[in-house]
């Protein structure tokens, strides 16, 4: 692979081929770019390449084979040969979480290296990854030093001159379940650049989604990815709070969002009430702005009170099915829905988790299913194999159980025959953690039915 330098139609690469690169990576192929993937695990890097999507994202699989066949998606075994190869490179390592909260960013100075090692032309480096609002200059500095000292230790008379590159952000707002939706139609795009030539390159490939494109500078870029995640996940703390005091006073959480979404200036979206968020970004994220917040001397509490809240929504949970239970040891419980959301495999900080952890320590037996998250759930319970059974599906986890907890909203649940599931339980309890199946129904199947944030009983709705 040789970098070809047409400005006019640059070559892409993506670095990172995790839930945001690959269906980033796929995403520009689809629009009509030449497009190299690479990551650092060679094993992914493999599996993609034989055609194979290493996570479970409606629509990838599809446009996997399609690109591969194209040709506009090649994969390439080193990182190194897909910078030189192209002038875009689009940076999504992950920047996990540090014990302090703070971002780790060891992956994107790691890649910053590399190209400094790789220039053999101009470069547009685009963070794409969730990073605190001063890493693009970070990234600048890095290549700038190392382009430098590795130039020196090569030699003048080294390939390796002394070539320009622009550094940009360019935060991605992909939902786990959405990401091809969010890519191609987007709401906005939001560019941080510095100079005219990578604001062009980055307009030019975004050109075919016809969407609104914001131009900021850098940490302008990557603060509207922090305070868009910490918004969002304040508006689920907040409902969740209201579910609370929904609860207390006799009213329905639904209706009140309903009301109170209705309102342009607050909108219907996020105000789903349940069992809290979780996933790889909003929990992380909010960690990771409250650190930078401080080290800067800005205090926070609004977002402290956001994890505070969204931390005890497993443990009200839990007392919830205490409640209708009374004693746990013993008794074994059927669980729908392990995914952190759905339409995903990812079980990242799934609050479902928690919850089933919980319902171990207090000794309970638990039947579990995902549709989709089973393998990734099997992988982080085995120790607790005498308590779990994991099983094919939902009617199965339902069966012999003293309790029946939904805690990930597939819509599949919603088409199971609710009678029949009832006649296989033990004792026919309900507990809906997301409000997402109709307390009618329930009800009229024969359940006990709770959920969060309503006051919906055994014997018909109040
Ligand atoms: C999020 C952001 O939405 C996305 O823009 C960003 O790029 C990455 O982080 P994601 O983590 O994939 O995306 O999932 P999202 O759909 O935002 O849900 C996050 C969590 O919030 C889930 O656990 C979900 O169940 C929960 N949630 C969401 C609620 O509890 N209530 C709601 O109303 C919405």
């Amino acid at each position: 692979m040789e970098n070809s330098g047409n400005p006019a139609r640059p070559v892409i690469s993506v670095l990172g081929l995790g839930h945001v690169g690959l269906p980033t990576a796929l995403g520009f192929a689809e629009m009509g770019w030449e497009v190299i993937g690479a990551d650092d695990d060679a094993g992914k890097v493999a599996l993609i390449k034989s055609g194979k999507s290493p996570f479970f994202e409606p629509g990838l699989q599809p446009l996997l084979t399609k690109h591969l066949e194209t040709g506009r998606f090649r994969l390439s075994e080193s990182v190194g040969e897909a910078i030189r190869a192209s002038q875009v490179v689009f940076v999504c390592v992950s920047t996990p979480q540090k014990e302090d909260g703070s971002a780790d960013l060891s992956q994107v100075e790691a890649v910053a290296r590399n190209i400094a090692q790789n220039l053999n032309g101009y470069k547009l480096v685009v963070s794409k990854s969730t990073v605190p609002a001063i890493t693009g200059q970070w990234i600048r500095r890095t290549i700038s030093r190392f382009a430098e000292s590795y130039r020196r230790a090569a030699g003048a008379s080294s390939k390796n001159g002394s070539f320009e590159f622009d550094v940009a952000s360019n935060p991605e707002f992909l939902q786990e379940g959405k990401a091809l939706e969010n890519i191609f139609q987007p709401d906005r795009v939001v560019i941080g650049v510095e100079t005219d030539q990578a604001r062009r390159i980055l307009e030019t490939i975004y050109q075919p989604l016809k969407c609104p494109i914001v131009v900021v500078r850098i940490s302008t870029a990557e603060l509207v990815k922090h305070a868009a995640n910490a918004f969002l996940a304040t508006k689920i703390s907040f409902v969740n709070m209201v579910a609370d005091l929904c609860e207390a006073v006799g009213a329905d959480v639904g209706e009140v969002a309903k009301g109170l979404g209705l309102d342009p200036r607050i909108g219907r979206q996020f105000l789903q009430a349940g069992i809290g968020f979780g996933g790889s970004c909003f929990p992380k994220d909010l960690r990771a702005l409250i650190y930078m917040a401080e080290e800067h001397g800005v205090d926070c509490g609004i977002l402290r009170e956001v994890v505070r809240v969204n931390l005890r929504r497993t443990r009200l949970f839990v007392k919830k099915i205490q409640k209708a239970l009374w004693v746990l040891r013993g008794k074994t419980i059927g669980i729908w829905g392990l995914a952190f959301k759905p339409d995903t495999d990812d079980i990242r900080e799934a609050p479902s988790l928690k919850i089933v952890k919980e319902l171990l320590g207090e000794g309970a037996c638990v039947r579990l299913y995902d549709p989709k998250a089973m393998a990734n759930v099997q992988r982080v319970l085995p120790e607790s194999a005498a308590q779990v059974t994991y099983c094919q599906s939902a009617e199965e986890a339902a069966r012999g159980a003293a309790a029946l907890l939904l805690l990930t909203e597939w819509k599949e649940f919603r088409d199971v025959d609710l009678a029949s599931v009832r006649s296989a339980m033990d004792v026919p309890l309900l507990i809906d953690g997301r409000n997402f199946l109709d307390p009618h129904a329930a009800i009229a199947a024969g359940f006990e039915y709770h959920c969060v944030g309503c006051a919906v009983a055994t014997d018909g709705i109040k």
